[in-house]
């Protein structure tokens, strides 16, 4: 067997120079501000592992179910010769989508998209002997701004699951979904999984989770500044804040001072101060309603050819057409 092809267009030094930037303007706003996608590194990936496991982390279990029970359907709906999936994290899922999508018999190519080269190499080898008839081209991007990187050819569908597109700020969101429909050629697909709106007596706690791996993760940013930019945070004195935002739709996550701090970023050469109590915007978590995502992904240029949701309405997975 021939190893898959992998594609790098983001490198370690690139991601040095992303951190630097983000931490630079993040920690010298007001209020400070982090971006998420700080929080996977290795220990990050991890938690975050742990975190999908957790009894009041519903997301992925539930998106999983719900593919399971609606691949076929996708399937035969979308039947594309190419499937692209960004962030191409979870194995499961996207075991769920090939096994559909190969029984089907349109499929003959997987692009895997990923931050980690290690991480790629690794799923795009497994799945090749696993698929022996797919071909597979693995990415390594950064998904927001290298959507051109990605091969042409064939009818493809994007897949983009997890509820990551919630991440998102609404402007950035309507950036990316519009840039995926521009790299996209006319009748070609986008599969989003996408979380719904629902009680804040169980959204909330899948944010903040007894055992307390959801803050962990939320300081592991911390950690990582402390580790590739040379801080000196102490994260164990910043506390966890999961907090629905009911007009914005969204969790904030954020990281609370418990004292007054100055922190020094070595490689920065840059000193701020935390009033105590003094709140950082770690993460969005936006929640949608299918008619709501249906709208933003009509604005981007895509006709909506299906929805499917969990029976509780948790979590929703759209297929969308460009037009
Ligand atoms: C990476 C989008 C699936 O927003 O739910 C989990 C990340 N943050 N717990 C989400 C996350 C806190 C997660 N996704």
């Amino acid at each position: 067997m021939t190893a898959p092809l992998l594609d790098i267009h983001l490198t370690d030094d690139d991601l040095t120079i992303g951190l630097r930037t983000d931490a630079l303007s993040g920690l010298t706003a007001t209020p400070k501000t982090l971006p998420p996608k700080w929080f996977y590194d290795a220990r990050g990936s991890e938690l975050f592992e742990q975190i999908t496991l957790l009894p009041e982390y519903y997301p992925t279990r539930t998106e999983r179910a719900l593919l399971a029970r609606v691949a076929d359907e996708i399937a035969t709906a979308a039947h594309p010769e190419v499937l692209v999936e960004l962030g191409s994290g979870s194995a499961v899922k996207t075991r769920l989508l090939l096994d559909a999508l190969t029984a089907e018999g349109s499929l003959k190519t997987y692009v895997p998209q990923d931050v980690s080269a290690s991480a790629l190499r690794a799923a795009a080898a497994e799945i090749a002997e696993e698929y022996p008839q797919l071909g597979v081209h693995g990415v390594v991007s950064d998904f927001t701004d290298t959507l051109h990187n990605l091969p042409r050819g064939g009818r493809r569908m994007i897949a983009f699951l997890g509820g990551t597109i919630g991440n998102l700020v609404p402007t950035e969101r309507a950036e990316f979904l519009a840039g995926i429909n521009e790299v996209l050629e006319p009748g070609e697909l986008l599969l989003l999984g996408a979380g719904l709106v629902i009680d804040p007596a169980v959204l909330v706690p899948a944010y903040d989770d007894a055992q307390g791996v959801t803050a962990e993760f939320n300081r592991n940013v911390l950690h990582v500044l402390n580790g590739r930019l040379g801080a000196n945070f102490h994260p164990e004195q910043f506390e966890h804040v999961a907090h629905w935002d009911a007009e914005n739709s969204w969790i904030e996550m954020r990281l609370r001072a418990t004292a007054p701090m100055t922190v020094t970023v070595a490689e920065l050469g840059l000193t701020v101060t935390f009033a105590e109590g003094e709140e950082m915007r770690t993460e969005i978590s936006a929640k949608f309603t299918r008619d709501g995502l249906g709208a933003e992904l009509a604005q981007a240029g895509f006709a909506l050819t299906d929805t499917w949701t969990d029976p509780d309405e948790r979590f929703a997975l759209f297929l969308a057409q460009r037009r």
